[in-house]
């Protein structure tokens, strides 16, 4: 069996006026009748298609437990236990945290999958196979990456070059975290890079190892930090100074820029991290005109636009190229060739109050 490790943690800010700290983006509705962490926790739960999941551990901001307890609950799904960061340190020592509770239910060797929640992903066979290949290569002690067959010169993903066969996959030759627009698009005209899909199998001796070997201060701290910590009801709450004290880095620059014990499977799954605004858009289905309209919105001579109204009513009246998201307190109204920009925009608001 493999122990799902499920990261709540990054604010999903491009996803704004939707999107916010207190309610981020794993907790919406965005593709399905059911949120993101959900979908996430009843991808990664039961057996079939070659994979075992045991319960999962859920590592969090302590400022969402409250959503992470709902997701659960509205899932149906028991969570092994909850790790609550006293503040996000990127997800190396996310990563930590999740491979020394593992440890502490399944032993030393513990298989985890660790799993961002703000993914869409399916179909769920086709994502069971592909991590039932991670598992076996992982076992034997590499640590597992998934590839996805890049489309686009996008600089926000890691780029993978694959190596020699392995069963299942491949070596992971070189690892690339966020490359600059011209690398991105080189590796793209030279078709010979996998994204990397941000789903991580590993086993846990595996990746402390690495860890101590790279970033040993951040064993270091996560490791004082789970020498101070309170438990209660399945919550963990890791020390606060140790946890802060951890330097703040991503795995992806920490241990697989740099780690020789690296493979890749090549998904065989749909895969889409929501980046932007415009992804679900590409996931929606349109009218003859192009129009996507999720939630509450009305469309009259309209072309182009991805229109969604929560809690409110977004009518739209001979527009094109427009991408509205509207909430009760907030609208974005963009040029859809910029709604992923939103960030600019986010500062700006910051600033005004
Ligand atoms: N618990 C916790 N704590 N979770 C965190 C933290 C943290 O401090 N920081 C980030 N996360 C979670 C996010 O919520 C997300 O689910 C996942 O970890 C990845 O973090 P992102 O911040 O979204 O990373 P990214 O999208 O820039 O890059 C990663 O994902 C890409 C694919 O979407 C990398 O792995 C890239 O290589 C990859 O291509
Ligand atoms: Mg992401």
């Amino acid at each position: 069996t493999i122990r799902p490790a499920i990261l709540c943690g990054g604010s999903g800010e491009r996803l704004w006026p939707l999107s916010r700290k207190d309610n981020p983006k794993p907790f919406h509705k965005l593709v399905t009748g059911r949120t993101l962490f959900e979908d996430t926790l009843l991808r990664s739960a039961g057996e079939g298609d070659g994979v075992a999941f045991s319960a999962p551990l859920i590592v969090a901001g302590e400022a969402i437990l409250d959503p992470v307890t709902k997701g659960l609950a509205s899932a149906g799904v028991k969570a092994e236990a909850i790790a609550l960061e006293p503040a996000g340190r990127n997800t190396a020592a996310a990563a930590l945290l999740a491979a020394r509770l593992a440890q502490q239910s399944d032993g030393e060797d513990a298989l985890v999958l660790l799993a961002p929640s703000d993914h869409h992903i399916g179909p769920l066979d086709a994502f069971r196979r592909s991590v039932a290949k991670a598992a076996r290569l992982a076992a034997e002690g590499r640590i597992v990456v998934f590839g996805i067959a890049p489309t686009r010169a996008e600089t926000g993903y890691g780029y993978i070059r694959a190596g020699e066969t392995l069963a299942g996959g491949f070596i992971l030759e070189a690892f690339e975290e966020k490359p600059d627009a011209a690398a991105a698009q080189r590796y793209l005209d030279a078709g010979d890079r996998y994204w990397n899909a941000g789903l991580f199998a590993f086993r846990a001796d595996v990746l402390i190892a690495e860890m101590a070997r790279f970033e040993p201060q951040i064993l270091e701290c996560v490791d004082a930090a789970l020498a101070f910590v309170e438990t209660a009801d399945g919550v963990v709450r890791p020390g606060r100074d140790g946890f802060l004290a951890a330097p703040s880095l991503p795995l992806d620059i920490a241990v697989m820029e740099r780690t020789d014990r690296a493979a890749m499977v090549p998904a065989e799954f749909g895969w889409s991290d929501i980046g932007a605004w415009q992804s679900l858009a590409d996931l929606a289905e349109g009218d003859a005109r192009g129009v996507k309209r999720q939630g509450d919105a009305v469309a009259i001579d309209c072309a182009d636009s991805y229109l969604r109204g929560e809690g409110v009513t977004v009518a739209a009246l001979g527009v094109s190229g427009l991408t509205v998201v509207a909430t009760p307190d907030a609208v974005l109204v963009a040029d859809s060739n910029r709604a992923a920009d939103i960030k600019t925009l986010l500062a700006e608001l910051r600033e005004q109050g």
